[in-house]
């Protein structure tokens, strides 16, 4: 384990992203991880922040509400299999977390655990949060993204990063 400043990967983390990271959260006893394609690494309210973008129908959605804390885990490595399985199955009737054999190492600074493979990795705790509305929304954006699922909207969620390091 590597300790790294928070944006010293940047630009790594935004090409990852666009293969997908994961998502964990812990609430209740019970861990769960989800894929995530959108997400955005800056600096708010003076904090340095990783934003993650949740729909309201995913469990994650569910389990950040009762619990503000999360991890990211960018994969330096192939798991392409493992993304697709945790974004397309849901935490609320599958372990995702067994079924994908993943081994977990505890957070230094959140309650939620992280996902152990060669990754750079965020803890996060949620100093913010705000709607996705359609009011000031271009209408074409709108419709491509929120109009076949009325109400379901994401939810941004600004994580302050606690702590930021390398696994190999
Ligand atoms: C590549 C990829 C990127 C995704 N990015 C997001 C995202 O940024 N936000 C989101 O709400 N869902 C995203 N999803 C969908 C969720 O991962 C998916 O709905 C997942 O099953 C939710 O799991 P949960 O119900 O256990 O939270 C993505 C899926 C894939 C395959």
């Amino acid at each position: 384990m590597k300790e790294m400043e928070f944006d010293e990967q940047a630009r790594q983390v935004l090409q990852i992203l666009r293969q997908g990271a994961f998502l964990t959260t812990c609430a209740a006893e019970q861990t769960n991880t989800m894929t995530i394609g959108w997400g955005y690494l800056g600096w708010a309210w003076r904090k340095p922040v990783f934003a993650v973008m949740v729909r309201h129908n995913r469990f994650t959605h569910e389990l950040l509400e009762k619990n503000g804390e999360f991890t990211v885990t960018l994969p330096q490595e192939d798991m392409s299999k493992e993304l697709a399985f945790c974004g397309t199955k849901s935490g609320r009737n599958t372990d995702k977390i067994k079924a994908c054999d993943f081994s977990l190492i505890p957070g230094k600074t959140v309650s939620v655990p992280l996902i152990v493979c060669k990754a750079l990795q965020y803890e996060c705790k949620v100093v913010g949060k705000t709607e996705m509305t359609p009011a000031g929304m271009e209408e074409a954006q709108f419709k491509q993204w929120y109009d076949k699922v009325p109400g379901d909207y994401h939810t941004f969620y600004f994580g302050e990063i606690t702590a930021s390091y390398i696994t190999q």
